[in-house]
């Protein structure tokens, strides 16, 4: 991986430097609705670069991350003369990083770009890495390419303003994270309140810092996500399907919720297949149900949740399920297929867990 991660508590500042060792080139920021009132303007203030940068501005929500958006970039770009040189920094959450991503790899063929990470979510997964994309037609980013930022430059400084349910949602990934790290990791996460952060502070900076090399050491390994990194996929199997099924009943479930219940399925399957100790799957699953609250369903959604189950592009054949597992804390093992009458039982678990 090449992209710089840079923790800091003035990422106006490090961007400049950044862009006085590119020589100084033009510079063009793509940001949402939300961060171009919330962040832009106190960013412009840190920085000399941003100061009279442009901003292309698209619509927030990843129901606009789709090619109206990007073609909006586009547009943008080719008006204002952008050259290969010109410098993208996209200031926002997963949204902005995966579609200014897509335009930055795209316009002429790529330009560099940065990334100003201004959700939890995008500070310790969406900016790091280097996937990039859109929806289209109905399939979450089904387009989009492999494309390293030059830097992502990660702060607690515009969190402040992020509502609640976004900074717990970005919360389970860290927790994620913890649980493919060790259990150090995890109980310092258990110990604090999700939204312990009261915007910002130097606790919150050192656990990104930690979060984010866990991702970071796992993509180095694969970048272009052959094996290892499907271990980030932890909590996503059924995580993706509680995702479906609140989407099909008209329901917003925000992704990190229905990750956090994932990462509890994929803890009892863990537990029943792996021996993962039943202490800390019982303590996890006491704080994601006291802090996100169940994902709520009976035995009547089993088939449509195994359905979605069973569509998951990580599966590697067809109708077969595959979770990643844990042996124990920081230990995963991918690929580990699961027969869908065991999946109905740590579906059942789960409801015994979380009191529904
Ligand atoms: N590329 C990857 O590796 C990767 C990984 C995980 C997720 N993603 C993608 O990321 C997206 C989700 O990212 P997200 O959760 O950051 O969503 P998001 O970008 O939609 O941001 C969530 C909401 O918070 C607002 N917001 C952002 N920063 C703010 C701030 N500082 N203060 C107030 N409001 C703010 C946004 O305008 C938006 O309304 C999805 O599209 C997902 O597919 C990509
Ligand atoms: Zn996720």
């Amino acid at each position: 991986m090449n992209q710089q991660l840079i923790f800091t508590d003035t990422p106006g500042a490090e961007l400049d430097r950044i862009v006085d060792a590119m020589g100084r080139p033009q510079t063009v920021v793509v940001a949402d609705v939300n961060t171009a009132r919330l962040v832009v303007p106190a960013l412009r203030r840190q920085s000399r670069t941003l100061s009279d940068a442009p901003v292309l501005t698209i619509l927030a929500g990843d129901a606009h991350k789709d090619t109206n958006g990007l073609q909006y970039v586009w547009h943008g770009l080719e008006e204002l003369g952008a050259t290969r040189r010109t410098l993208i920094v996209n200031v926002g959450g997963g949204v902005v990083t995966d579609l200014g991503g897509l335009a930055a790899a795209t316009f002429k063929r790529g330009l560099p770009m940065v990334n100003v990470p201004t959700t939890l979510l995008a500070a310790v997964d969406a900016s790091v890495g280097a996937k990039t994309g859109i929806n289209f037609n109905g399939y979450k980013n089904l387009i989009g390419a492999f494309y390293e930022p030059a830097a992502s430059l990660i702060s607690t400084c515009f969190l402040g303003t992020l509502p609640r349910r976004e900074f717990l949602s970005g919360y389970a990934e860290m927790l994620k994270h913890a649980l493919l790290d060790s259990n150090e990791a995890l109980s310092e996460l258990l110990r604090h309140e999700p939204d312990f952060y009261a915007g910002g502070g130097d606790v919150l900076l050192d656990m990104l810092r930690r979060s984010v090399a866990v991702k970071a050491r796992i993509v180095e390994q694969d970048l272009h996500e052959t094996g290892l990194r499907k271990a980030l996929n932890l909590g996503h199997t059924a995580g993706h399907a509680f995702e479906s099924l609140a989407m099909a009943r008209g329901e917003a479930l925000p992704h990190g919720y229905a990750v956090a219940a994932g990462c509890v399925v994929a803890l009892i399957l863990s537990h029943l297949r792996l021996g993962f100790p039943s202490g800390a799957l019982r303590l996890f699953a006491s704080y994601v149900t006291r802090h996100y609250g169940p994902v709520a369903f009976t035995c009547d959604d089993y088939p449509a949740l195994l359905g979605f189950m069973a569509q998951d592009k990580k599966n590697n054949a067809p109708g077969r399920i595959a979770f990643t597992l844990l042996e124990d804390v920081g230990r995963p093992r991918t690929d580990i297929v699961i027969e869908p009458d065991n999946i109905k039982v740590a579906l059942d678990i789960y409801r015994d867990l979380s009191g529904i």
